[in-house]
């Protein structure tokens, strides 16, 4: 019997590239710029410096991802209620979408709902950011709402909001924690 050379491996799909080591620094008044700058090009209605030094001074959970010599890659701004989170702003730099950092920031949320004894997190979506809906879908949450006309839109329009959930409970944050292997900096 002839020796058969080995079938060729299987080409692999294409990945986006590795994503870099990122620490997890609180948002400050120093961080805002470089910030704002991200802010203006990820949202046709982007936040502005008072909203944020608004979200600041009120003491809002406010974290960034930075490189290691310091360039700001991504945020999230999440208010404390009584029982619950509420998530208010989270955005990645395009170039550095799609790379798992978005995902990181949710971990870390649940990660500061659980630890504050509350049982679920909100947020609210427009229904026209697909890509959004996605990720927050694979994180685990459902859509429990609508708010109508919340978001300004075009010229004399507005847009709705999708209200969506995570129950704390039952999310997969605990799982996925593991296999993605997101350790927290
Ligand atoms: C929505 C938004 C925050 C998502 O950010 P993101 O960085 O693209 O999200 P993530 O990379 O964490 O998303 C997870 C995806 O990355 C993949 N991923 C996770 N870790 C990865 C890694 N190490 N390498 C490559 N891919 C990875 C996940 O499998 C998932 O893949 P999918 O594309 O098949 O879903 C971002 O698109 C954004 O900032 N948009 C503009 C602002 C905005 O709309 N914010 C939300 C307002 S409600």
């Amino acid at each position: 019997m002839s020796a058969r050379p080995a079938p060729a491996p299987a080409p692999q799909p294409a990945r986006a590239p590795r994503a870099m080591p990122l620490v997890l620094r609180p948002i400050t008044l120093d961080t805002l710029d470089a910030l704002l700058a991200i802010e203006a090009r990820c949202y046709s209605h982007p936040w502005s410096r008072g909203n944020f030094i608004d979200a600041l001074a009120a003491g809002y959970l406010a974290q960034g991802l930075q490189t290691p010599s310091g360039e700001l890659v991504a945020y999230m701004i999440a208010m404390a209620g009584v029982d619950e989170w509420h998530l208010l702003n989270i955005t990645v730099a395009p170039e550095h979408q799609g790379r798992g950092h978005a995902v990181r920031l949710l971990h870390e949320l649940t990660r500061h709902a659980r630890a504050t004894g509350c049982d679920c997190v909100w947020l609210e979506v427009r229904p026209s950011n697909v890509r959004a809906r996605e990720v927050y879908a694979r994180h685990g949450y459902v859509q429990v709402g609508l708010r109508r006309g919340y978001y300004p839109a075009g010229v004399g329009q507005r847009e709705d909001a999708l209200v969506l959930r995570l129950d704390i409970g039952t999310s997969r944050h605990e799982r996925s924690e593991h296999e993605d292997g997101h350790g927290l900096v």
